[in-house]
Order: structure tokens, then sequence, then C-alpha cells
């Protein structure tokens, strides 16, 4: 299916590795530039070598601290200066502690927060001048524990919870300003932030990892982990035309995990 993004620009964070990495290499396949932003260079370099060798796009690295005003402004002016344009926005970058709330010391909400939710705020206000410009499109990849938190999540959760209501929010402003503006929430995706918690739980039943892999998303209640690339592919449709009429949506990609409405 042709999505009709080529000759678009992006910005994708958090893209040196899991979700974001996938996201900014789907998009460089279907002919978009990509603006890739983390914090570590080498990935960067080494997902831009893979998107030129593939003879796609252009994947320019932009090395930046999302916790801080200056990073994103410094983002999205190299996503003007390098591609003249911007179509894409695509907030992904976000680590949140787990742990009980009480153990959970003020600095780790505070971590969560800077990063994600108000990485995300920051970037999308930022931006939007450039999107509306374009009639662009944002997407957040926000996550399952906002619709259904839970006492060891209570970071990520709040994080969420927030972020869902913004998405929102600024896809009503996006009705007028001609930009849409939607949110994914992936469930349990296998990326390095699953690896800390497999080991843990293969520790605790005393099994091997491959063992693991395989009970845990069964005590999860789906069956199996979900990939990086399955996000890519529900962001590519959603920024494409073809999901015109998509604004404000908050659309679970859990293989089933949210039982709620
Ligand atoms: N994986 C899942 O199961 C899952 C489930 C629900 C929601 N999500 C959400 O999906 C998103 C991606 O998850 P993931 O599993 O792919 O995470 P990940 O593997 O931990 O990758 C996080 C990305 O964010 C970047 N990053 C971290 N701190 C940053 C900072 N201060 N400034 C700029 N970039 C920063 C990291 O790069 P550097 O370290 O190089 O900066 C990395 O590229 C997150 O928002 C997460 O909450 C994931």
């Amino acid at each position: 299916m042709d999505l009709g993004l080529a000759g678009k620009a992006a910005i994708v964070t958090g893209a040196s590795r899991g979700i974001g990495r996938a996201i900014a290499a789907g998009l460089a396949h279907e002919g978009v530039d990509v603006l890739a932003v983390a914090r570590s260079e080498a990935p960067l370099r080494a997902l831009a070598e893979e998107v030129g060798r593939a003879g796609n796009r252009r994947l320019v690295p932009a090395i930046a601290d999302l916790r801080e005003a200056e990073g994103v402004a410094r983002a999205v002016a190299a996503a003007e200066r390098e591609f003249g344009r911007l179509d894409i926005l695509v907030n992904n970058a976000g680590t949140t502690k787990r742990g009980d709330v009480f153990a959970l010391a003020e600095a780790d909400w505070q971590e969560g927060f800077a990063l994600k939710f108000f990485g995300y705020v920051r970037l999308t206000r930022a931006a939007w001048p450039l999107l509306r410009h374009s009639r662009g499109s944002v997407v957040n990849i926000i996550g399952i524990g906002g619709r259904t938190p839970g006492a060891e999540f209570a970071i990520g959760g709040s994080v969420n919870a927030g972020l869902l209501a913004f998405t929102k929010t600024m896809a009503e402003i996006g009705i007028k300003d001609g930009v849409r503006v939607n949110a994914i929430n992936p469930g349990a995706i296998e990326t390095d932030r699953l690896k800390p918690r497999l080991e843990r739980y293969a520790a605790e039943k005393r099994i091997p990892l491959e063992t693991a892999r395989q009970l845990l998303p069964q005590e999860m209640g789906v069956s199996r982990f979900g990939r990086a690339e399955e996000i890519a592919d529900a962001v590519a449709f959603l920024i494409s035309p073809r999901a015109d009429y998509i604004q404000g949506a908050l659309i679970d990609i859990d293989g089933g995990a949210t039982r709620t409405l």
C-alpha cells in the first residue's frame, strides 16, 4: 500500500533504540526525511548509515537531551535547517521508573515528568508553527498504563494519563489549525527496557530466559510480546493521508491487554 509519505520530513524522538528506532527506520523506508533525536550519538550514526545504504531518504542524527528546553529548541531548529519544513512529529523518548510508590524518590517523579510529559509538551508547542504551516501530524507514543494504572507503575501511569489528555487537547486545537494529533498506547513491546523485567521474572521463577519469554506474556494476559516494527507500521499509517479523518484517537496496540473501554 502506498502511504503517500514520500518527500515529507519528520522528527522522531528516542530514535537510538527500541520503538523510536523502528519508527525512524520505518518512516525513512516510506520516503520520509527523518531527524532522529536521542542523547547517544553512535547508535544514531549507525542508523543513519543503515538508512543511507538502503538508498532511502536522509536520516539526520540530532543529539539532544529532551529533558531540557534548550534540547527541544535545538531539535526543532535542526529540522527546519536540514529539511526546510516539518510534516511529522513523533514524540516517543520516555523512561519512567517502576516500583513501590513510597520507595520512589521525588527525583524519580521529576525525571519521569521532565522527559516524557514536559518533553512531549515542549516539543509539540515548539514544532506547532511548522506543523501548522505544512498541515502536518503528531503521534504521541504513550502506553497502556495511562488508561490502566497500577501500583507498580505509579510514575509511568501518571505521566501517560497526562499525555492522553494532552493529546486530546492538541487534537482539538489541531482541528482549526489543520494538524492531526493522535496517540498510540503500546502494550509490552520487546525492547531493551523489557529485558530487566524479563530477567527478574526468570530469576524469581528459576526458569530459563526463553521460558520466561513464553510465560510472562501469558501472565500479562496476552499471547506474546509485541514488536517495535508493529508500532512503527501503525505510526506510518496514522500520519498518512489514508488516516486523514483520524483525529484525537488514543489507540491501544497491546495484543488485547487492555480490557476496559
Ligand atoms: N517497550 C514497551 O513495552 C513500552 C510500553 C509502553 C510504552 N512504551 C513507551 O514507548 C516509548 C519508547 O519505549 P522503548 O521501549 O523503545 O524505550 P527505550 O528502548 O528505553 O528507548 C528510549 C529512547 O529514548 C531516548 N532517551 C532517553 N532519555 C532521553 C533524553 N533525556 N533525551 C533524549 N532522548 C532520550 C533513548 O536514547 P538515549 O538513551 O540515547 O538518549 C532511546 O532512544 C517510551 O515513551 C515508552 O514509555 C514502551
